[in-house]
Order: C-alpha cells, then structure tokens, then sequence
C-alpha cells in the first residue's frame, strides 16, 4: 500500500509541471521511442553480420554501428524530453530484427527504407503536435530531428548509388573517387 501511495504520488509530482501536452502526442512520442530503439536493434544486427570473418566488411561495420548508436542517442533524447513534459515513458519489446543480408547492397537499401519510415514517423508527430496546438514540441522535433533524417536519408542514397556504380562500371567509381581525392589541383 505504502509502496503504491509513493508510485501515485510520484506520479502526482510529474503532473504537476505538465501543461498543454496532449495524451495523444505523448502516445505517439512513445511510438517514435520504440521505433528509434528498434532501428537501433536493426543496425546493430547489421553491423555484427559485416564484421563476421567469412563476411568481413569492416567499413560497413562501423558505419553501421555509428548509425546504432545514433538511433539509441534519439530514442534518449524523446525520454529525455517525454519527462521533461511529464509524460509517461512506456517501452514495448523491440521486434527480432531481420538476420542477415545478402550483400551491402541489400543492407544499404534496407537501413534506407528503415530511414525513410522512421522519418515519416516524426512528420507525423509533428502534424499531430501542430493540430494539438503544441508548439513545443512541434520544434523539439524540428530542432532535433527533420534535419538530421534527411542529411542521414542523401548519404544513404548516395552510398547505394555509389555501390551500384561500383558494381557496374569499376572504372568510372574509381575516376570519380581519384576526382575527390584531389585531381588535378585539389591535391597540392
Ligand atoms: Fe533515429
Ligand atoms: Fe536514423
């Protein structure tokens, strides 16, 4: 009983502080958490595949990595901000994600399709913020987030392209890669 008077009032105190913060933006601020966190679990099977020995693509490895850790640096932030609105942070079992893949190529598209859905997610939030009239929260997301998604969103695509050049014409990935490497002038 003591143990469930002390919960209440726990929860008392976060309500205290919560204003013009709807219960359904907070739902769907619990959505993007676990979708974050999901992306999180996504990369890091990925990454571990490509550092397998009959695999071996420690390049891939780490930028798949990097991109782990930056999905749990998001999921973090939203419960950081979740309790700062006096919200309720509720997480759900992150989903098994997908094994293994046939080659970058297929890991590359897939972490791409993952970007693009999980970016659609935070439009969504913010569409919902703005029709609760939350504006706060409205430019929590844009501060930290729209931007972020879509420069991740280009690097993506341009590594897939840039892979599929490599597959189907090696010279002209190689020229273009001698071009940033300063050709001509660029070097000196
Ligand atoms: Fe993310
Ligand atoms: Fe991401």
């Amino acid at each position: 009983m003591a143990n469930y008077c002390c919960r209440l009032w726990a929860r008392q105190m976060c309500m205290i502080m919560r204003q013009n913060f709807a219960k359904s933006c907070e739902q769907k601020l619990n959505d993007q958490i676990n979708m974050e966190l999901k992306a999180c679990h996504q990369y890091l099977a990925m990454a571990f595949h490509f550092d397998r020995a009959d695999v071996s693509s420690p390049g891939l490895h780490s930028f798949l990595l990097k991109a782990s850790g930056e999905e749990r640096e998001h999921a973090e932030k939203i419960m950081k901000y979740m309790n700062k609105r006096g919200g309720q942070i509720v997480l759900s079992a992150v989903p098994e994600p997908l094994p293994c893949f046939q080659d970058s190529l297929a890991a590359l598209k897939h972490a791409l399709q993952m970007e693009l859905e999980v970016n659609q997610h935070l439009l969504d939030v913010h569409a919902l913020a703005s029709k609760e009239n939350d504006p706060n929260l409205c430019d929590f997301i844009e501060a930290n987030f729209l931007q972020e998604q879509v420069d991740g969103q280009k690097v993506l695509a341009d590594l897939i392209r840039q892979l599929e050049r490599a597959h189907d014409d090696l010279g002209d990935y190689l020229f273009d890669k001698y071009l940033i490497n300063g050709g001509m002038h660029g070097g000196k």
